[in-house]
């Protein structure tokens, strides 16, 4: 059993195999938070975490109350303006105008499982993993509003999945300003907040920084979750490293404007917020309606950074990944985006896909530029369909050639948008998100298209659905390559507009259902400028995505470290590409190239038909070596060893490790050489420290305790590197880790 009530003090304690989450039912039916933390036995109750002192200038509940005071309190999911100064979980605005509310207990119920939400991705349970859900119900009695929080324990995975539902049973609409998905209050602020943030080609780097005094907070306003901020974030003790200490992890299964916000309060309180942006948001709730918001994933840990990455990871691929794609090993793809961009015909492609077949690639996907007549981005977004003049005997019979090669295929779409030169904004010009009579901003000389409109969706999906048939397509990369601007619909009363970028992200989730659930075998790969919407709501429909147009393997290694925190190998799409590099011109061995993207799902992405004989040599071996190894590389415990964010950043490395614990792949990058330059060891994480291993097939066995705590030595990159022929700078070295039978 993972939830626990005690009836006669109203206490709910929610225990995972070794956390517990506890509230209880304070005085005026208010929810207090009580302790998020390492696992503690069950009470009736917790007088001693509840503790607090009477404060001065702080309002009192009531005259007949004044011990009570909501400001001083810890709170569950908090109202604003009756005496908590702190930002809320929620607002809502009422015919009056006022915005004052007044949410009691009113009573609980807890149901076996985890029930998927309807119209927005969202966590399950189909493997029977002992999930349980609370649902927790309030009530406004003035206004005659519901409000249900939802709590599902996933016991295994230390995971507790956190919602709200507004339910209008009044007579009158009301107006949600804001609707988080979880509070958590905090007794201290002693933690580090750990971000992802960057930019377009330089995503999800991480930026440590203690809590300090008032609000921090990462958020989207871009209807992306952005490359800028990524929704994953940790609060961790200042000691708390890779291996040892506390860590929060928070994230939201959403692909939009989000907030991850700390309120360090006056007495030194945290509040946490995850959901929805309230800025650039609002929805009318008419009487009988309902609003769900998105979910929040909570996880905590007492074993480090590592433990917790390893937990969320497990926890996707089990209980959010599409079932078919837990453990299925992603195929080795060649994509011509960076080989070819708008520049090609049949033949050219065809001669990419005949080398891809030779070298033991499996998949030949075809990005931008085939359809309507887009020889550049200004063009044809919306027309999809083939364009004759590139590939002139359709794109079901080019599709059929490549299957016929054996390879799978896949196309590029980008559904959400749409070109002013294009026959679809002929036919639908009020189809392009705009105002009115005001300036349309281009991104990347393209605009938007009102997913908010139910027709819209449908239009684009029997568009998609004709090509999918046509070409017995195995995949999509689905890219988006814009945020968007002027959120306005013409199809929504005045009154609703600030409901126009939650309906839009419901609108490209409807989409995403419509096509799994009609092509259950099309992988999908989501894509937004790169990372742009590396999300757990993109993950539900897409379970790989790409990670940053960057493909250079040494500013990838930062991206990829990054994202390692927040996301499991297997969502990242990494792919080898050309040299000198397309976005810094580095030049980098190729063998370092493909041992960086060997730790996600790989690919190819350059021109594979131009390559020398020795090029391509090396590439066949590195298939025939990733197909050995994948399924480590993609779904094995990752533990992360010498981070690019801490000292000079020059050394990176990681491994992987099976189940058993009987196969590991290391690698080490070193990004500049040194002459003579110290000595290094590499210290090994995740064997089992009695078996013994033969490392890259020493004759010397070594113990697992011996490479954990004693380490590798690592010679000179300049001396020793095979591979490396011009220069000994951006360097990698694998270490085949094996058990001895
Ligand atoms: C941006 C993507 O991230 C690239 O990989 C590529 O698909 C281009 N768009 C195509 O326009």
């Amino acid at each position: 059993m993972a939830i626990h009530v005690d009836e006669a003090n109203q206490t709910f304690h929610l225990q995972t195999d070794h956390t517990s989450y506890i509230f209880q039912v304070l005085a005026h039916g208010i929810l207090g938070q009580v302790y998020y933390g390492k696992k503690i036995h069950v009470k009736p109750q917790y007088n001693e975490l509840l503790k607090r002192e009477l404060k001065t200038a702080t309002p009192a509940y009531s005259l007949d109350d004044p011990d009570f005071q909501l400001g001083a309190i810890k709170q569950e999911y908090s109202d604003f303006g009756t005496g908590d100064f702190r930002r809320p979980a929620y607002q809502l605005t009422q015919p009056n105008g006022s915005r004052i509310t007044d949410f009691k207990y009113d009573h609980y119920e807890v149901v076996q499982g985890k029930q998927r939400l309807t119209g927005l991705p969202s966590t399950f349970d189909d493997t029977e993993d002992d999930a349980e859900t609370l649902i927790v119900h309030l009530t406004d009695k003035l206004i005659q509003l519901d409000l249900d929080l939802s709590y599902t324990v996933f016991p295994h995975q230390d995971v507790i999945v956190r919602s709200a539902n507004f339910k209008n049973h009044g007579v009158e609409a009301v107006t949600l300003n804001a609707a988080e998905s979880a509070q958590l209050d905090l007794p201290d602020s002693q933690y580090d907040l750990i971000q992802f943030s960057g930019t377009w080609a330089r995503e999800r780097h991480l930026i440590r920084t203690p809590l300090r005094s008032g609000i921090q907070a990462i958020d989207s306003v871009r209807t992306t979750s952005s490359h800028q901020q990524n929704p994953f974030m940790m609060l961790a003790r200042p000691n708390t490293t890779d291996d040892n200490g506390e860590a929060i992890g928070f994230n939201l299964v959403y692909s939009g404007n989000f907030l991850d916000q700390i309120e360090v309060d006056q007495w030194d309180v945290s509040r946490v917020l995850v959901g929805i942006n309230p800025a650039e948001f609002g929805w009318k709730l008419e009487p009988g309606k309902e609003f769900q918001t998105p979910e929040a994933i909570l996880s905590y840990t007492a074993d480090g950074m590592n433990q917790l990455s390893q937990q969320l990871a497990s926890f996707y691929s089990e209980h959010l990944v599409n079932a078919k794609y837990r453990r299925m090993e992603r195929p080795i793809l060649v994509n011509n985006w960076e080989a070819t961009y708008f520049d090609f015909n049949d033949e050219k492609l065809l001669n990419i896909a005949k080398q891809a077949k030779r070298l033991g690639i499996e998949m030949f996907v075809l990005d931008d530029g085939w359809f309507g007549h887009r020889n550049d981005d200004h063009t044809s977004l919306g027309d999809w369909f083939v364009d004759p003049k590139k590939l002139p005997n359709g794109i079901g019979a080019f599709a059929g050639e490549v299957h016929d090669l054996g390879l799978k295929f896949g196309l590029w779409f980008e559904p959400e948008m749409i070109s002013i030169d294009s026959e679809l904004y002929k036919k639908h010009p009020e189809w392009l998100i705009h105002v009115p009579k005001r300036r349309e901003t281009p991104g990347r000389n393209q605009y938007v298209l009102d997913f908010s409109r139910p027709e819209v969706v449908d239009y684009i999906y029997q568009m998609m659905a004709k090509v999918i048939q046509d070409t017995k397509l195995d995949y999509i990369k689905w890219d988006m390559n814009r945020y968007i601007t002027e959120m306005y619909s013409v199809a929504l009363p005045a009154d609703r507009q600030l409901e126009m970028p939650h309906r839009y992200i419901l609108g490209v989730y409807d989409l995403y259902a419509r096509l799994t659930k009609a092509f259950p075998d099309v992988l999908f790969e989501s894509c937004a400028s790169g990372g742009g919407r590396f999300d757990l709501g993109m993950m539900y429909y897409a379970p790989q995505a790409w990670a940053s147009d960057d493909t250079d393997a040494v500013e990838r290694m930062k991206v990829q470290f990054g994202t390692s925190y927040g996301y499991p190998q297997s969502m990242m799409g990494a792919h080898v590409s050309a040299v000198p590099n397309e976005q810094n011109g580095r030049i980098t061995p190729l063998e370092t190239r493909a041992n960086v993207a060997f730790y996600g799902a790989f690919g190819y992405e350059l021109d594979i038909s131009k390559m020398s004989e020795e090029e391509a040599n090396t590439v066949k071996k590195q298939v025939v070596f990733y197909k050995q190894h994948r399924a480590l590389y993609q779904f094995g415990k990752l533990y992360r060893l010498d981070s690019p964010f801490e000292g000079d950043g020059n050394v990176m490395s990681w491994v992987v490790v099976d189940d058993q614990q009987d196969h590991a792949i290391a690698t080490r990058y070193q990004i500049l050489n040194h002459p003579n330059a110290p000595y290094s060891r590499l210290y090994l994480k995740g064997l089992d420290p009695d078996k013994q291993y033969r490392v890259n097939d020493s004759e010397e066995a070594y113990y697992g305790d011996e490479l954990m705590n004693a380490g590798i030595h690592i010679g000179s990159a300049f001396d020793d590197t095979a591979e490396v022929k011009q220069s000994a700078d951006f360097s990698s070295r694998r270490f085949m880790i094996d058990v001895v039978k």
